[in-house]
């Protein structure tokens, strides 16, 4: 695996090849990451993952100093998927100046859910993962993977790609979970032991949520609402705070009408257990 550490390096080493499929990441790899990089595996002639801790999608309070770096660890799980080029920039290699110029997604999309619990935060995302297109796809387009782990930022991707007509072809991964439901995350590892037990309780809270709406299809938006605080309170009782549980239409992510049915929507959740915000959803 040939590991480029600027973009003079990576463009060098791109040069050779016409269709690349590529995986960003912000590093400390799991097997869902693992799995998006076997999954680009056969959609080009190369594969490349970056690893880029984006300090412009975190909040001033949120965990940018200490999120994890684990490199040497991530270089070793990539090597063993058969990534071929690893894009890990420093950050006056992607951001020798501050930033200024940057993507504003949709609010419609990007102001909602996420994006109204972390204002700014998808505005981070559209930028970097735009400026990490023009470094790896820029010469040739290509595929690139993203997670459905993170929901809303694939839809803010696609809606991104295909508004300024990159040519490039966004594909989704299927979330990974562990034994017990919890959906593999970077930040499952500062949860404490009995917080680890406990983490599952978000993506069964979703489950009963669609569960609830699979009995009962086409609730009207009072009901919806009921399942909504009921399944909020529940989590609240055992002792999360949580941001948003909530049933939403897959096409745009807004309030299903009574026409939407299962099929054709996700529920979305975001909770806080202890110091740890985890994320997760489920189509149904
Ligand atoms: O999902 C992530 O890891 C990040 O948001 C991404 C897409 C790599 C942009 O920093």
């Amino acid at each position: 695996m040939l590991i480029a550490r600027s973009v003079a390096d990576l463009r060098q080493a791109l040069a050779p090849y016409r269709r690349p499929a590529f995986v960003p990441t912000m590093g400390n790899l799991h097997d869902g990451h693992i799995a998006l990089v076997r999954q680009a595996r056969p959609l080009g002639d190369v594969t490349v993952t970056s690893i880029f801790v984006n300090r412009l999608q975190f909040l001033p309070h949120e965990d940018f100093d200490s999120y994890p770096r684990t490199w040497e660890s991530d270089c070793a799980q990539l090597q063993g998927a058969g990534c071929d080029v690893l894009f890990a920039p420093r950050e006056a290699d992607l951001y020798p100046e501050p930033q200024t110029f940057k993507v504003h997604p949709d609010p419609r999309l990007a102001d909602m859910l996420e994006g109204h619990f972390r204002p700014g935060f998808f505005v981070g995302v559209s930028t970097v993962v735009m400026k990490l297109f023009a470094c790896v796809l820029g010469a040739t387009g290509g595929t690139a993977v993203f997670g459905k782990k993170d929901y809303q930022q694939l839809m803010v991707i696609r809606h991104m790609v295909q508004q300024f007509a990159l040519p490039i072809e966004i594909v989704a991964g299927e979330t990974h979970r562990a034994a017990d439901g919890l959906a593999l995350s970077s930040r499952n590892c500062y949860l404490g032991l009995q917080e680890r037990q406990e983490a599952v309780a978000l993506s069964q809270a979703l489950q009963q949520l669609a569960q609830r709406w699979r009995h009962d299809p086409a609730p009207g938006a009072e009901q919806a609402a009921a399942w909504e605080k009921q399944a909020l309170d529940a989590l609240r009782s055992r002792g999360w705070q949580p941001d948003y549980l909530t049933v939403r239409r897959r096409a745009d992510l807004t309030a299903p009408s009574p026409q939407d049915m299962p099929g054709a929507l996700v529920a979305l959740g975001a909770a806080r257990l202890g110091a740890t915000r985890l994320i997760d959803n489920l189509e149904f």
